[in-house]
């Protein structure tokens, strides 16, 4: 959908780019223009300018460049509509189309626009109907007031099986879009219902602001039914990369370089209006690398806010590993004993909560602490067994500093020498790969490495060949998407613009197979001429491979997970499974169904 011309002339005239790249990069004058290390890739002198008169920036190292809709869809990782859109937001302008645009609108564009009216509707009834006049009480009496409705956008679900219905009427949107949407579910003899009933309705948003789902809570305590009851998977929600107030915490998040992460929604909110602007929460879910990428587009580190139970601890652990991988550097804040942010910060004020935050601690230390009150690490096994489980959450750790780190304080607080660890760490790498089955009947044959995967190796192929395609396949792939490590490595480098003989040294970094298999690509002689057309097609056919590949581990592994799960656990795994099940068959129906899948 085209916009007016109107709006981008608009926000041209009211966003400088000097102003605005200014509050992501250190700028200094140099002339008639402005200098300073370019966010695009790994520099130590300055080769990033960024021109007034011209309104353009441009990167002499990394060739990157372009006007500040062109910063913004690189700097978030967003598609040019949600680069209008956030600066839209920044300069207050408002974005319009024209009448015959309107009518184009796709069934995405209409999804949001249900989205916006229901959490608008939900709102006016938890604001001004008798029904809701419970929920209007309970949010008093969690003392979560009238600012914090209007700036979180809360509402409230009424009771009833068919209010969606009559919404959809009024306001001439379709029952099967609003299903589309998840606001309306059917049962198993077709009979369709409002999903949401007698909730309290708080909105999901993108980065943009723009609502793309509900997280609904029962008043009080109900025991029959679940606390939260989340919208389904859509088109414009996928759970395991939403973030709550992401929308809100961006600019405090970028400022700050760190991201609190808390684990539910009223604490996010508590958190903001005590001060605490950076913080998110997921939706319910564990922590998924598609969360750690989206954070780390903004910060630099990340604080773990969790329970002080063994769960809290575990699931902390799980996280930090995710981020650790991600490269963002992690501390970890332990709660007082059955606190959360909200409760502590209700009882305690900012002040207490800021102390949980101040006295954050390091992933190892955080894990060294948990550890020793499991295990005696006097005796011999237990500092085995101690060493080799902080071993494998260094061995996550996607950078070689950040390792080396990590590696001094272990080695410091388990008494043994750096050297050690570092020897016991290559030498745990290599015997995993390496060691047999436990029931192997006689010694295992050295197994070569096994190739990576054919539609990675193509696509690494096609992007030395055919670099044209990149800024399509970045679009759909990030490193995670990849299963195989050196083809991680090298896409990696490929999207920071390495030129061969930097590939091959970024490969070095990666192990002697991940050098072979560089170099055996950039020497894979097959091309596929100037038909760009031919090479976005390639590039759309490997895109939905690699993500159908991955969909396909991910299913099984969830299945594998459900088969050991407590049964109350199952559930979830269940809908996970559905979700990429429905994944799975979008992909098969062409680009243009997989693509709305496939964003990233
Ligand atoms: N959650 C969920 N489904 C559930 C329970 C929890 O999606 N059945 C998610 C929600 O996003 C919730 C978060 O997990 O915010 C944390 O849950 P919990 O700690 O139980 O709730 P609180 O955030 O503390 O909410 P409240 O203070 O209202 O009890
Ligand atoms: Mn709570």
């Amino acid at each position: 959908m085209a916009l007016s011309r109107q709006v981008l002339d608009d926000i041209r005239a009211r966003v400088d780019i000097v102003d605005l790249i200014g509050s992501y990069v250190t700028l200094k004058r140099a002339g008639a223009s402005y200098k300073g290390l370019c966010p695009f890739h790994r520099e130590k002198t300055p080769s990033f300018t960024v021109h007034p008169a011209r309104q353009v920036f441009h990167c002499f190292g990394c060739g990157k460049g372009g006007d500040i809709f062109k910063f913004v869809m690189e700097h978030e990782g967003v598609q040019f509509m949600d680069a209008v859109r956030l600066l839209a937001q920044r300069a207050g302008v408002e974005v319009r189309f024209t009448e015959a645009e309107r009518g184009e609108e796709t069934r995405k564009d209409l999804l949001y626009t249900a989205h916006a009216e229901a959490a608008k509707f939900y709102n006016e009834v938890l604001l001004k109907h008798p029904s809701a006049k419970e929920a209007r009480a309970y949010l008093k009496a969690r003392d979560l007031g009238l600012e914090v409705i209007e700036q979180f956008g809360l509402g409230y679900a009424p009771g009833g099986f068919e209010v969606m219905e009559r919404f959809a009427e009024k306001r001439g949107f379709s029952l099967e879009m609003l299903e589309t949407a998840g606001l309306i579910a059917k049962n198993e003899s077709g009979r369709r219902y409002d999903r949401f009933r007698e909730r309290l309705m708080f909105p999901i948003r993108d980065l943009t602001g723009r609502v793309i789902a509900f997280s609904g809570r029962i008043l009080g305590k109900d025991e029959r039914a679940a606390k939260y009851l989340n919208s389904p998977e859509t088109p414009l929600f996928r759970k395991s990369r939403a973030l709550f107030a992401m929308d809100r915490a961006r600019k405090a998040i970028i400022d700050a370089q760190t991201c609190i992460l808390c684990e539910g929604q009223i604490d996010v909110i508590r958190c903001h209006t005590a001060g605490f602007t950076n913080a998110v929460a997921a939706l319910g879910t564990a922590l998924t690398e598609e969360h750690a990428a989206l954070i780390k587009r903004h910060a630099d580190r990340v604080v773990l806010v969790m329970d002080a139970d063994s769960a809290g601890q575990n699931s902390a652990l799980r996280s930090a590993e995710i981020f650790l991988g991600a490269e963002l550097a992690v501390e970890i804040a332990t709660l007082p004993t059955g606190e959360d942010p909200d409760s502590l910060i209700s009882k305690q004020g900012p002040d207490a909560f800021r102390a949980v935050l101040e006295q954050a601690r390091s992933v190892v230390d955080f894990q060294m602490d948990v550890l020793s009150t499991r295990e005696d690490m006097k005796q011999e096994a237990g500092l085995r067994r101690v060493a080799a489980a902080v071993l494998e959450t260094i061995r996550h750790s996607a950078s070689e500093v950040q390792r080396a780190q990590m590696l001094r304080e272990a080695a410091a607080r388990l008494g043994l020498s750096e050297q050690t660890l570092r020897t016991e760490l290559r030498r745990t790498a290599r015997a995993r790969p390496v060691s047999p089955p436990k029931n192997a009947p006689g010694p295992a044959a050295e197994p070569l490495p096994t190739p990576p995967p054919r539609e990675e190796r193509e696509l690494l192929w096609l992007l030395v060949k055919h670099p044209e395609v990149m800024e399509l396949i970045q679009r759909y792939l990030i490193p995670e998407h990849l299963s195989d490590q050196r083809c991680r490595a090298l896409y990696v480098a490929i999207c920071n613009h390495e030129e061969r003989d930097d590939l091959l040294a970024a490969a070095r970094n990666n192990g002697e197979a991940c050098v072979q298999f560089a170099a055996e690509v950039i020497a894979d002689e097959r091309s596929l001429g100037d038909d760009t057309e031919l090479q976005e097609k390639a590039a759309r056919e490997l895109v939905i491979s690699v993500r159908r590949k991955g969909l396909e581990r991910e299913i099984q592994s969830l299945t594998r997970q459900r088969a050991s799960a407590p049964p109350e656990d199952q559930g979830r795994f269940t809908d996970e499974i559905a979700t990429r099940k429905y994944e799975l068959v979008a992909l098969r129906q062409g680009w243009e169904k997989a693509a709305l899948v496939l964003e990233i």
